[in-house]
């Protein structure tokens, strides 16, 4: 949640920042701010709402600066008003401070500064921060290690060390104006290296346009960028060896491409992104006679070997993934699964159970609660003293770079490329192929799996390419007339069954997101305990019918909802006669395998979340109220 941007060097910086917030916005656009610093003046603009609204108040305003920041807002502490957007500052206005995170400790602070002569101008946890600073510029104390050139550097990390909670910060001061400090401690900070410039940010997108050098600070971590240098240091003030590293992401992934919408292109990369998926984590040469697993995962034996158990720990879509994962585990690979969600498990853990692997499921790799779940679940398990309990963790996410690669020791990275959109939808699919080759490669150790029934579930992973680009070919026209239908509709319900049920759940919550229309998704057994009584001509029914185990099921269910005047819509095996008496609207896909078809039935799910938000005229990008990283708890 909330994007930072910074930058000292020898361009103009204030067209840096709001680039780079632009490339940032879908954390958070409550508000934005940028403070930038020149010829003595420190210029501070803020505005409510989207960035547009900053960039309004800039039009034509000369800046000069070759240093400055920016932030753009996912409101935790005070309403999203000008006065709580950041950048924040001390209260004679020499230090600006912007921050993504929360300070947790900020009430017993602001009054302990009050008390001091400090007067705070915003209901913000953020602003005890400049004021700390100036508080400790004014009357330094404790060991100072760092040089009478550092002084702004020595201030803020005293500073740090009083805040409690999960923080990314930059900040920059009127009387050390050649200087710009930044701070990771649980929230995520990258610096770019430039020549003879600095950049840092949230994210890499926002500083890939003008470097590829990045370094990614780590928790406790505190940096000061000049135009000769960067030194970063640890919390206790000791200086840190540290290189940046080159970036393989491309200045094009940030681009729409021609289509109106981010979620609309990602959408269709999804043939891409299977592609990738199975070029990298499948062996081409495989087959039943070769005497390894098919699936390049790499991951060690120590790992895999002689589990009994599975826990997944994930939020939102990632939650859904894995309850297809989950799925997977047990009907394939025969191994007992739950699935949690991050936020329960924190503060309700189940017992511990023997010989489990945990995996982490987040796209983003940065979800505070993801994060924390498991820090606690490795803590916990380490300190057992029982080698049947010991942690063995494994990461899935799209960002092999983010936080959870730097706590867990194995990842498995779904190579989906940047994701803009704040609705999961590649990323999601990337999701699944994961767990595809994770249950494969775990069903083949096992021998749990017949190595005939592997090569056919192999075979078919290999059609989906071409099937998804089938789906999309065909239905986008289609979806886009019937999301007409639905121009006044309020609430929509989403049923599946087996290893479709979270899909439904998925279906439902892509309209929530980007729609605002309630939506429920639910097993389509359970409507008859409850939910049915929700029924009439206004509710539409979406039910996933494919052909397997509960495809007859599902119809049967799907009658029930018709027998109650309901709308149905089905998303159904192409060219089948059953479907066709029993739907109202098809929405066909390829008839595939059962355990393949989720992959599938997804897409059209997407897609007429996605145009009814669109003919609403909504922020199918950006909705309200929500932020693509989920940072705080
Ligand atoms: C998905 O469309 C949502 N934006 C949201 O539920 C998301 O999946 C959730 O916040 C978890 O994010 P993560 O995968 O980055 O951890």
């Amino acid at each position: 949640m909330c994007g930072i941007v910074g930058y000292i060097g020898t361009q103009a910086a204030s067209s840096i920042l709001i680039e780079g917030l632009k490339t940032l916005e879908y954390r958070g656009y409550d508000s934005a701010g940028v403070a930038t610093i020149s010829e003595g003046q420190l210029q501070r603009t803020r505005a409510k709402g989207k960035l547009k609204n900053l960039q309004v108040k800039l039009e034509g305003l000369e800046d000069p600066a070759r240093l400055g920041i920016g932030h753009t807002r996912w409101a935790t502490h005070g309403k999203p008003e000008e006065h709580n957007a950041h950048p924040h500052t001390d209260t004679k206005e020499r230090i600006a401070v912007v921050q993504n995170g929360i300070i947790e400790n900020y009430r017993e602070l602001r009054e302990e500064l009050k008390a001091k002569g400090h007067e705070f101008r915003s209901d913000t946890d953020t602003e005890v921060i400049p004021h700390l600073i100036a508080e400790y510029l004014e009357n330094p104390t404790g060991d100072a290690v760092l040089t009478e050139q550092s002084r702004l550097l020595e201030a803020a990390r005293h500073a740090m060390t009083r805040l409690e909670g999960a923080f990314a910060i930059a900040l920059i001061s009127l009387d050390f104006p050649d200087e710009l400090i930044v701070v990771r401690q649980q929230a995520p900070l990258v610096i770019g290296f430039g020549q003879g410039e600095f950049f840092c940010a949230s994210d890499t997108p926002a500083i890939m346009p003008y470097t590829q050098a990045v370094l990614t600070l780590e928790n406790g971590e505190i940096a000061r960028l000049t135009p000769l240098g960067a030194e970063v240091y640890d919390f206790t003030g000791h200086r840190l060896k540290k290189y940046p590293q080159t970036l393989n992401w491309n200045p094009i992934m940030v681009e729409k491409q021609g289509f109106k919408h981010f979620m609309l292109k990602e959408i269709y990369e999804q043939p891409g992104v299977v592609r990738t998926c199975l070029e990298t984590y499948l062996d081409t040469a495989w087959d039943t006679q070769s005497s390894h697993s098919p699936i390049k995962l790499n991951l060690p034996d120590a790992l895999l070997d002689d589990l009994q158990h599975v826990q997944i720990l994930a939020c939102g879509t990632s939650w859904h993934a894995s309850l297809v994962g989950k799925y997977l585990l047990e009907q394939v690979s025969g191994i007992p699964t739950v699935v949690q969600y991050a936020s329960e498990f924190r503060y309700a853990p189940a017992p511990l159970m023997p010989h489990t692997l945990t995996i982490g499921v987040t796209q983003s790799g940065e979800t505070a609660d993801t994060l924390a779940a498991l820090d606690m679940e490795q803590q916990r398990r380490s300190k057992s003293g029982n080698a049947d309990y010991s942690p063995r963790m494994l990461g899935i996410t799209n960002r092999a770079d983010s936080s959870l690669s730097r706590l867990v020791p194995h990842i498995v990275d779904t190579k989906a490329g940047l994701e803009i959109g704040v609705a999961a939808t590649k990323t999601f699919v990337a999701q699944l192929m994961a767990f595809y080759f994770l249950s494969l490669d775990l069903a083949y150790r096992r021998q749990a799996i017949s190595l005939e029934r592997l090569a056919e579930i192999i075979e078919g992973l290999r059609q989906l390419p071409a099937q998804l680009e089938l789906v999309l070919e065909s239905q986008e026209r289609y979806v886009e007339e019937l999301s007409h239908d639905f121009s006044e509709t309020r609430d929509f319900i989403f049923i599946g069954r087996g290893i479709n049920y979270p899909i439904a759940l998925e279906g439902a919550l892509k309209l929530k997101e980007i729609s605002y229309i309630h939506a429920e998704g639910y097993p389509a057994g359970e409507m008859k305990h409850g939910p049915i009584a929700l029924l009439d001509e206004k509710v539409p029914v979406v039910a996933i019918a494919t052909k397997g185990t509960v495809y007859e099921k599902v119809l049967s269910n799907a009658q029930e909802a018709k027998a109650r005047d309901a709308r149905l819509i089905g998303v159904v095996p192409m060219n089948d006669p059953d479907a066709e008496e029993t739907f109202d609207a098809l929405l066909p896909v390829p008839n595939v395998d059962e355990l393949l078809s989720p992959i599938l039935t997804v897409v059209p799910l997407q897609l007429l979340s996605y145009h009814i938000a669109a003919r609403r005229g909504l922020d199918v990008d950006q909705p309200r109220n929500l932020a693509k990283s989920v940072t705080v708890e």
